[in-house]
């Protein structure tokens, strides 16, 4: 059969509340067209992020029900253990409440004034964790992660040779960690390859600087890596994540993504010293070590969400919906970032909006125009994102479409793809904006437009 279902049976139903154009033009106003502060009740599809938005199982929800609430030795904690253990080689699991708070930890351990962290491309949050522990953080993308029509199969890959290069200049010392997003969340939810992955562990062999992934996306990654990586093909998602994961001497995870969960984090290492300060760290300021800042059920969901998350027709379905949206899109003229990324469609929104200048904001125009066209939720991954008082500005300016897992259906696609279609018809009727008010970190959670 060509044809890939969503391969479960949907058990429990949430209504979604159709508005009018009129609410919403009142809507997105009031919310000083910054769409994080429209209430979810006046959204009818949310693509806003994949964080934390899926729908858990009905084994992880019997989870919830079975597990263990002890604030210390929680079995739930010990079922979490043996999971992680299993799938990544780690010895020591810290959970945390989310992907940040584990960011928070490492960086505050392992960062600093003076020192410099390289990635493939940071994404927003652990960028401002890096900075605010006072480390420079440093992009190293592959030059074709900049062209958004260049399809190279991975485009998610760290540059090796300014890896290298970086390394000389600023010393190892000064060089606390080498890490890589997998999926690049800033570069389209694009794919790291193996080979990209043990070249990176070479260079941080020879140095002498350890390697850590951003691993929010693991499962994803792995599943582009069976798909498109010569000679990988006939290994499991689960033997290639595991590969991945030995390539590395540590890892942050957001739970919220390739955890199936709607709450939680990892922080995972091998190092024994550096286990026992983040540990400290950790009962300062998310909880004990062995509930880190969650209640027992979420810990129990965890646990199966990272099993669930690595069959084969589940990352087979779950990567066709993203390329389902980007093929219909790409056929009605619109241009994306190619090839569809695993848990997002990122519209180029430049592109989109070529008759707007970066200093209005074309990517946050296009959010707000989907909204008020459609109410459809998206996220400007641009200049309000990256940008701000001494950075400078992104190499593009998107749009990101996020995927929910197990959230959404086809006609629900179908409905976003028309109604980008039609937008992308009257396109020149879309209107610049102008920022009135905002922090200088993570600005796009909080910041205010007005129209011009
Ligand atoms: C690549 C990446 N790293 C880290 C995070 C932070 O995770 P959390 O939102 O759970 O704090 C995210 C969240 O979107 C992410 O996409």
């Amino acid at each position: 059969m060509k044809t890939i279902i969503e391969p479960f049976r949907i058990k429990v139903v949430e209504p979604i509340r159709l508005t009018t154009r009129e609410e919403r033009e009142e809507i997105i106003r009031r919310a000083g067209f910054n769409p994080f502060k429209i209430h979810s009740d006046d959204v009818l599809i949310d693509l806003l992020t994949d964080s934390g938005t899926g729908a858990m199982s009905a084994l992880q929800w019997a989870g919830v029900m079975r597990a263990d609430e002890s604030y210390a030795g929680s079995a739930s904690f010990y079922r979490l253990q043996e999971v992680l253990r299993e799938l990544t080689g780690f010895e020591h699991i810290l959970p945390t409440h989310q992907g940040r708070a584990s960011e928070r930890i490492l960086f505050e351990l392992i960062g600093g004034p003076d020192k410099v962290v390289p990635n493939n491309a940071h994404f927003d949050t652990t960028r401002a964790n890096a900075e605010h522990s006072g480390a420079r953080a440093v992009d190293l993308p592959v030059s074709e992660a900049l062209d958004p029509r260049n399809r190279h199969p991975f485009k998610g890959n760290l540059d090796l040779k300014r890896l290298e290069s970086l390394l000389g200049e600023v010393g190892v010392a000064r060089v606390p960690l080498v890490m890589c997003t997998v999926t690049s969340n800033a570069s389209g939810g694009q794919p790291v390859s193996l080979e990209n992955l043990r070249g990176i562990r070479e260079i941080c062999d020879r140095f002498g600087v350890p390697f850590f992934l951003d691993a929010c996306r693991f499962a994803e990654n792995a599943w582009f890596i069976k798909q498109r990586e010569p000679g990988q093909s006939d290994r499991s998602p689960r033997e290639i994540a595991r590969e991945m994961f030995d390539l590395a001497d540590g890892a942050t995870i957001s739970a919220k993504k390739d955890g199936l969960v709607n709450i939680g984090g990892l922080l995972l290492m091998r190092d024994e010293d550096l286990f026992r300060r983040a540990s400290d760290l950790l009962i300062l300021t998310e909880g004990y070590v062995t509930y880190g800042g969650l209640a027992g059920r979420d810990l129990e969901a965890m646990a199966q969400g990272f099993q669930e998350v690595l069959d084969e027709q589940y990352l087979r379905y779950r990567v066709r919906s993203a390329e389902y949206v980007g093929e219909k899109l790409l056929q009605a003229g619109v241009q994306i970032v190619e090839p569809p990324g695993g848990h997002a469609i990122y519209l180029d929104a430049g592109a989109f909006c070529q008759h707007l200048p970066r200093e209005e904001f074309p990517g946050q125009a296009l959010v707000v125009a989907l909204y008020r066209h459609a109410g459809i939720r998206a996220c400007e991954i641009g200049s309000v994102m990256f940008g701000g008082k001494d950075r400078p500005p992104p190499a593009l300016e998107l749009v990101r479409l996020a995927m929910p897992r197990r959230v959404y259906t086809q006609s629900h696609m179908d409905y976003v793809v028309e109604a980008i279609g039609e937008l992308h018809q009257r396109r020149a009727e879309i209107r610049g904006l102008r920022l009135v008010e905002a922090p200088d970190t993570l600005r796009h959670f909080s910041a205010r437009f007005e129209e011009n």
